[in-house]
């Protein structure tokens, strides 16, 4: 086995959620899903899809009708002008990520990674041959902030691209018009490529989306969006997602595509055209459900010992410190066994994760409260 693939660690995540599907009455708050079916007209349309015909190859990159309802939803949320043949279709938002590092990066690139950060980035640059640079958030008490002199000094001559993830999993940091301008101006100065992952663009809580790097940068050479289903639509098994780039990246990407997934499922495809078009009603509701879990998990973590939440801006994590904590794999493992409660531990975003621990807050407002409960009892009884 190739070193790059087999060095690949299992991910903590799995093996925590593996530990808490083997116990009864367990509460699973660790993967990066809601827990919430897709929507039925979602679900309908894929039905129909499949009796329609729609059960061939399409392109590489994608139906042409789903690449134009791509372009005219980007075109509708962010005023920015992409055309069908700069948008690919891919298998989730992962897929897009990997074949973009992977195009991006090999033996002797680096790829500085705005951290923490979901795992998949510094896994694809490993898998590439590459090395990653993980530059960590400022934790000011209760905010989190981008430390622009910091990711431009982490940047050298061997650096291809530079990733970030707004609003982010695992903080819930969402970036400032000020950051963004600055990390644009900055990838200008290098001439470095953004890898900029928005997969929970429409998941804000104070704004009604999240600006897309494509606002701040023109040269679409230079600039490759991702995007999901996923988050937006409760659509995580189902697999589709998109990039959006040049013409010419875009191609190159698809060529790459072609001889590892080929095209996402084509009945996904269409179910995703129908999620597009008539699923706005659907996100606005999506959204106010995640503000409330949002304010029941701030509040609830407020009153907990030693625990510090910097106050989740977008997606659908709270990541608080939680004090004393500096080993936070072995915390989730003892949290699991003594309350049932799975939760992710912050050292599976990278180093500067550690003493943190990520819970997604896309249950029920039942499923909340037990959870905070008991990981409250749990840490009453730990410093007691
Ligand atoms: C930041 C981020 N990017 C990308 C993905 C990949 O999502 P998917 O492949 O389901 O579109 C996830 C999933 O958790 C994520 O959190």
């Amino acid at each position: 086995m190739r070193h790059e693939i087999s060095a690949v660690v299992e991910s903590p995540l799995v093996q925590i959620a593996t530990a808490a599907e083997a116990m009864p009455g367990s509460i699973k708050l660790c993967y990066g899903e809601s827990d919430m079916p897709t929507a039925d007209f979602i679900c309908r349309a894929a039905d129909e899809a499949a009796r329609a015909g729609h059960t061939f190859y399409t392109h590489t990159a994608g139906a042409p009708e789903l690449r134009e309802a791509i372009a005219i939803k980007i075109r509708e949320l962010q005023a920015v002008s992409y055309r069908p043949s700069e948008v690919m279709a891919t298998v989730g938002g992962t897929m897009a990520i990997h074949v973009t590092l992977r195009a991006l990066v090999g033996p002797g690139d680096n790829a500085v990674i705005v951290s923490p950060a979901y795992a998949i980035y510094v896994n694809s640059v490993a898998m590439s041959g590459g090395e990653s640079r993980q530059v960590p958030l400022a934790a000011n008490g209760a905010r989190f902030s981008l430390d622009l002199e910091r990711l431009e000094r982490a940047i050298d001559a061997n650096t291809q691209v530079l990733v970030v993830n707004s609003p982010s999993n695992p903080t819930g940091w969402m970036m400032t018009d000020d950051e963004q301008r600055g990390l644009a101006a900055i990838a200008a100065r290098h001439g470095v490529t953004v890898l900029s992952d928005e997969v929970y663009e429409r998941l804000t809580f104070d704004t009604d989306i999240a600006p897309s790097m494509a606002r701040w940068i023109d040269d679409k050479d230079r600039l490759i969006v991702v995007n999901s289903f996923s988050k937006t639509y409760n659509m995580t098994g189902w697999r589709l997602g998109w990039a959006q780039a040049s013409e010419s990246t875009i191609r190159t990407l698809y060529k790459a595509a072609e001889f590892i997934t080929s095209n996402p499922a084509s009945i996904i495809q269409q179910a995703g055209i129908v999620a597009l078009r008539d699923g706005e009603d659907y996100v606005r509701d999506l959204r106010a459900h995640y503000a409330a879990r949002r304010a029941q998990v701030t509040a609830a973590l407020g009153t907990l010992p030693g625990v510090v939440l910097p106050e989740p801006m977008g997606a659908f994590y709270a990541f608080p410190r939680i004090a004393g904590v500096t080993a936070s794999t072995l915390f989730a493992a003892e949290l699991l066994r003594a309350t049932g409660v799975a939760i992710a531990p912050g050292s599976a975003f990278g180093p500067s994760g550690e003493g943190s621990i990520r819970l997604c807050f896309a249950a029920s407002e039942a499923t909340i409260t037990e959870a905070l409960e008991r990981l409250g009892r749990y840490l009453r009884l730990r410093i007691e």
